[in-house]
């Protein structure tokens, strides 16, 4: 069994993208052949800065490691170090419909975001790249958040796609999105997914922060008028302190509601705020340790990309043949 995931190097890694996302990919490794890349093509999609993205991948991968993600055991790589991921987006575009790019979400809500800056065609291509990510290693299974169904969805309709105009070359992959902790809420808006871009800073709680500033930013997360510790759809901030608890201790949310019966918000509150810290610090500490060492991260990257490339080639060379492009396979040495 094949898994896949990727990563942005964008921004500062929170607690949604550690429970819906990171922490599957460590347990992915006991379960089949893992391989994780951190997506730097991706992240040009959208304005940002050529001087910090080389930083933003370091400090991504140095905190996937931290989490436990063990290139012994896994494969993981810088995405621009595979050039078959942007060749095969190329040609998967000829199996990729304009209207349905038009339909996805991240897109719309992108690229509204982007007001007076360029809404770049890379934009509007970055799930048919997504698609090449994952179909390019024939995976079986894609670990990701809530937020990425529609693209995995896409991804499957692009392989039919292929496999249909071409011929059976592409496995068709299924999501993996986690029972408990798929979309976790902004804790200041918690009708809105917890995320980088978000305008409230204390909203999000970054998997390298300091534990004062966790403590300080859950007990003040904005809870429901009334009481009673429930999940219910009226109570979007109490539901979503019970579903990061939940994640966190390994137990559903409605266990969670038990546990807490009777007593008040503030409570919940503390009590959450603590687990947080307690679950994010030993993942801060080892970041520390690692985080220096960028030529340990390079060799570690390099190491994941040889064995990525030679995997990708294969595929590539697949689909060049059922596509009809390049030189004929028996010309090529
Ligand atoms: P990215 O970097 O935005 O997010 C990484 C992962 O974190 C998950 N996530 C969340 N999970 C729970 N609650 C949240 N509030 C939350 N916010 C983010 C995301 O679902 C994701 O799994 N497009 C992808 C990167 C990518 C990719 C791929 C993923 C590129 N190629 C191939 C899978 C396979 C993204 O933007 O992730």
């Amino acid at each position: 069994m094949r898994i896949f995931s990727g990563i942005q190097p964008t921004g500062r890694k929170h607690l949604g993208n550690y429970i819906g996302a990171i922490r599957q990919y460590v347990e992915g490794q006991t379960r089949g052949e893992s391989i994780y890349c951190v997506v730097d093509l991706h992240a040009t999609t959208v304005p940002y800065e050529p001087a910090t993205l080389r930083k933003l991948l370091y400090d991504t991968t140095a905190i996937l490691l931290a989490a436990g993600v063990d290139p012994d055991k896994c494969i993981l790589f810088r995405q621009s170090d595979v050039p078959q991921h942007s060749e095969l987006c190329w040609l998967l575009c000829s199996v990729t419909s304009h209207g349905e790019l038009t339909r996805m979400h991240q897109f719309k809500d992108k690229s509204a975001k982007q007001k007076d800056a360029l809404i770049s065609a890379g934009l509007f291509l970055y799930p048919v790249l997504m698609a090449a990510d994952i179909l390019l290693y024939k995976t079986d299974e894609v670990p990701v958040g809530d937020d990425q169904r529609q693209h995995v969805e896409l991804t499957r309709n692009i392989a039919e796609r292929f496999n249909e105009r071409f011929g059976e070359t592409l496995v068709v992959p299924k999501h993996r999105i986690p029972e408990v902790g798929a979309r976790i809420m902004d804790l200041q808006s918690p009708e809105q997914k917890m995320s980088t871009s978000s305008t409230n800073e204390n909203g999000t709680v970054y998997v390298l922060e300091e534990p004062k500033a966790i403590l300080k930013k859950v007990k003040s997360a904005v809870t429901d008028s009334g009481t009673e510790i429930k999940i219910a759809d009226d109570k979007p901030g109490i539901s979503n302190l019970l579903e990061i608890m939940a994640a966190i201790q390994g137990k559903k949310p409605a266990d969670v509601e038990k546990d807490f019966a009777g007593q008040r918000y503030g409570d919940l509150k503390v009590a959450v705020a603590e687990a947080v810290v307690q679950y994010l610090a030993p993942v801060r500490e080892r970041y520390n340790e690692l985080r220096p060492d960028e030529k340990r991260i390079e060799e570690a990257l390099a190491t994941g990309a040889a064995k990525a490339r030679a995997i990708a080639q294969r595929t590539l060379e697949e689909v060049w043949d059922k596509m009809g492009v390049g030189a004929p396979r028996m010309t090529r040495t």
